[in-house]
């Protein structure tokens, strides 16, 4: 597997294979174009010979100017549960600490239990909110729409600050 940073010639094979990595779930708002113009250094893509099969789309703050925020990551299915998506994290992780960011934030929806446990085995904590589902912290009306929303966080490690 070889991961590399995005291309503006990316964006088709993304888009086109985006609605079903997601599932039912997908909107049209969350990748396009500009992302890979503006965000290229934390915007990864995984490849096996030659084909996508993942990829991980992030950004650096600039309000909090020691933390990146992953927007999105996807897996190619059949691809799913071997080691892509941490190699994806691992290699965000790094960049970040390239440019000087020691705190890696992300959200997910509640129901999204895949994610959760995802996040959860890379070593990122839930953040306590007022209001638990099940037993899982949400933030609620995170994106302004009425969309609550499980809050990430990682504080990067000695291990990434030194392969940097
Ligand atoms: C979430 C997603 C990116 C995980 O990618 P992946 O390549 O399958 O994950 P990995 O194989 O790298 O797994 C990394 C760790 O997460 C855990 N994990 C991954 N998927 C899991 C699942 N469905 N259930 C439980 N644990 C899971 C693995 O056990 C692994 O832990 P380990 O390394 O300690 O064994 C992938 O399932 C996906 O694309 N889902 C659809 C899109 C999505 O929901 N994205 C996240 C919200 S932004």
């Amino acid at each position: 597997m070889k991961i590399r940073n995005m291309e503006g010639s990316d964006c088709g094979g993304i888009l086109a294979v985006a609605s079903a990595w997601w599932g039912n779930t997908y909107s049209s708002d969350m990748f396009s174009k500009w992302y890979i113009t503006h965000f290229r250094e934390t915007c990864l893509l995984a490849e096996e010979g030659g084909r996508m099969i993942g990829f991980v789309m992030g950004f650096m703050s600039q309000t909090n100017p020691d933390e990146t925020y992953i927007r999105i990551v996807m897996v190619d299915p059949a691809y799913r549960g071997k080691g892509v998506g941490r190699a994806l994290y691992e290699a965000f992780a790094e960049r970040a600490v390239a440019l000087e960011r020691s705190v890696i934030r992300c959200v997910t929806a509640p129901w999204n239990k895949e994610s959760i446990a995802f996040h959860i085995s890379l070593g990122f904590i839930m953040e306590p909110q007022e209001q638990e589902l099940e037993g899982i912290p949400v933030c609620i009306d995170y994106d302004g729409r009425g969309g609550g929303r499980v809050l990430f966080k990682k504080r990067l490690g000695v291990e990434q600050r030194t392969v940097c």
